[in-house]
């Protein structure tokens, strides 16, 4: 039997009560075990379809499944299969991550004692065992990103859904949490997440949705979408001041300081060339590096100028 999708949105609409068309109707499927990035600028309506997912916000129009289940008709079973970490933080301050996660099971009507396991093996997991008994209220940005994490995942859902989860997070933490989301996703849970972070998205998803003013702008690998970028930008810096001008047949290039230029490669050109060539001008490299990210790169040639 073909796996079923994790999940299907079909034509999705949202009017928000001021007449604003946050989704002009959007078109999604993900796949049992993907992990997916929905990328988009500030206000392309990731939220607003999250929120449609997690039955926190109601759609004007279309259809939303998870796992085969119709939001309309099952949610009860949408909500089993789910799990939502949210963009704004939303436990209650004055509880312990022990006492948010008991109680978060018990929601979901799993029997306390397995809920008190899981709730130890989740906080031992996200690094919060010591914290167990501590306010939430007082833990660090990072330390309440990590326990919406566990929170999300103590009904054990299918589907986790995360809403910018390592915003505010330092980097070696959010390092931390992409090893644990990578390894989350190989033991079977499927996983979609949105981002600002586009090395992020590079490092972690399988395929990418890109999301502007309530539409679908692409919908692929994160391969396919790679491959679209035409060009590459990289700064290069010399050991020595640059000679006035420089000749290099293979490239475009500019200069930027005295001992550094930026050179544009189409896909068809490599840098062994470029460096040889300098080379026989009696330019030494000593560094050199990609000017962007490149799925940023894509990123932006789609959203800024989008076909
Ligand atoms: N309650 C609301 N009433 C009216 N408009 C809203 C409401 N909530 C969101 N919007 C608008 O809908 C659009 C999409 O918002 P949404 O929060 O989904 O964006 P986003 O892609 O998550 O952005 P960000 O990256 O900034 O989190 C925005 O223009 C926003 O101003
Ligand atoms: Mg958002």
């Amino acid at each position: 039997m073909p796996k079923r999708n994790a999940l299907e949105i079909k034509q999705l609409k949202k009017f928000y009560p001021n007449g604003f068309p946050a989704l002009k109707g959007i078109d999604l499927t993900v796949k049992a075990n993907d992990f997916f990035g929905l990328l988009g600028p500030n206000g392309a309506g990731k939220s607003t379809t999250i929120g449609i997912i997690s039955s926190l916000i109601t759609k004007t129009e279309g259809t939303v499944k998870v796992f085969g289940h119709d939001l309309d008709s099952d949610q009860q079973n949408v909500k089993r299969h789910l799990g939502i970490v949210p963009q704004e933080f939303n436990f209650s301050i004055f509880e312990t991550p022990m006492q948010i996660l008991v109680n978060q099971a018990g929601y979901y009507g799993v029997p306390f004692r397995v809920a008190n396991t899981r709730a130890k093996e989740l906080l031992e997991l996200m690094g919060l065992w010591e914290k167990r008994n501590s306010m939430a209220g007082g833990l660090s940005g990072g330390q309440k990103r990590r326990l919406m994490i566990a929170r999300a995942l103590v009904h054990e859902p299918k589907l986790l859904i995360l809403d910018e989860p390592t915003a505010g997070v330092d980097i070696s933490l959010r390092r931390l949490m992409w090893d644990l989301l990578q390894k989350l996703n190989k033991d079977g849970l499927t996983i979609i997440l949105t981002t600002h972070y586009l090395e992020e998205a590079e490092a972690l998803c399988k395929n990418i949705g890109i999301i502007d003013n309530g539409q679908i702008i692409q919908n692929t690998t994160k391969k396919e979408l790679l491959s679209l970028l035409p060009s590459e930008s990289f700064i290069i810096e010399t050991t020595k001041k640059l000679p006035k001008t420089i000749s290099l047949s293979c490239t475009q290039h500019q200069t930027l300081s005295d001992n550094s230029i930026e050179v544009q490669l189409n896909t068809e050109q490599n840098l062994n060339d470029l460096v040889l060539e300098l080379n026989k001008q009696d330019i030494i490299v000593k560094r050199l590096s990609a000017k962007a990210n490149r799925l940023e790169e894509v990123f932006l040639q789609l959203v800024e100028d989008p076909k």
